[in-house]
């Protein structure tokens, strides 16, 4: 069994495959850790969906929720996070996160995002469900990388690159950046 330091928080824009990522590096790291899916526990408590929460509540709402659920989880031990594209915008989730946790970025190329996000459907993504989406997740990518790039312990491509060859390189830096 695979052993960390840490628990792991995934972040990254949408559509940079977190939660397949976080649910397949859970199994390949044993029964003792568990996945955690912080846009469903959001759901969870707001006993709605998040698109749901958006047109109901409005994005402020939404952020706050995702700030209490991001400081209930953050304290787990043996857990990989996959959190939202919006969760470390707010740096007090950054800080929450990195208490107990390494961050690791998922990063795609805004092509491979785009082909994702438009074939997924963009209902199930408020912030981008816009007059014109493909102009929203362009600028959002481009205001957000710099972001992801600052707050990341570990940062992966996931360009090109099959599942399990994506979570064999976390599993591999994660034991490097551990003995650090
Ligand atoms: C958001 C990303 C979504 C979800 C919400 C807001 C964002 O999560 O939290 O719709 O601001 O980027 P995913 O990145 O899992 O799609």
């Amino acid at each position: 069994m695979i052993m960390l330091k840490s628990s792991v928080a995934l972040i990254g824009f949408m559509g940079t495959g977190k939660t397949t990522i976080g649910k397949l590096l859970v199994n390949e790291l044993g029964g003792e850790y568990q996945f955690i899916e912080m846009d469903q526990l959001i759901e969870d408590v707001a006993g709605k969906s998040i698109p749901e929460i958006f047109s109901q509540d409005g994005e402020v709402i939404f952020r706050e929720l995702e700030s209490k659920v991001c400081q209930k989880v953050s304290p787990l031990e043996k857990v990989v996070i996959s959190c939202g594209g919006g969760t470390v915008l707010n740096q007090k989730n950054v800080e929450n996160l990195k208490k107990n946790s390494t961050i690791i970025l998922l990063e795609s190329t805004i092509d491979t995002i785009l082909n994702r996000i438009l074939n997924d459907g963009i209902h199930e993504r408020p912030v981008i469900n816009k007059e014109d989406p493909i102009e929203e997740i362009k600028k959002l990518f481009h205001l957000r990388n710099p972001l992801y790039q600052s707050v990341a312990d570990i940062i992966i491509s996931t360009e090109n690159k099959d599942r399990v060859v994506i979570v064999n390189e976390i599993i591999q830096r994660l034991s490097y950046h551990n003995e650090e």
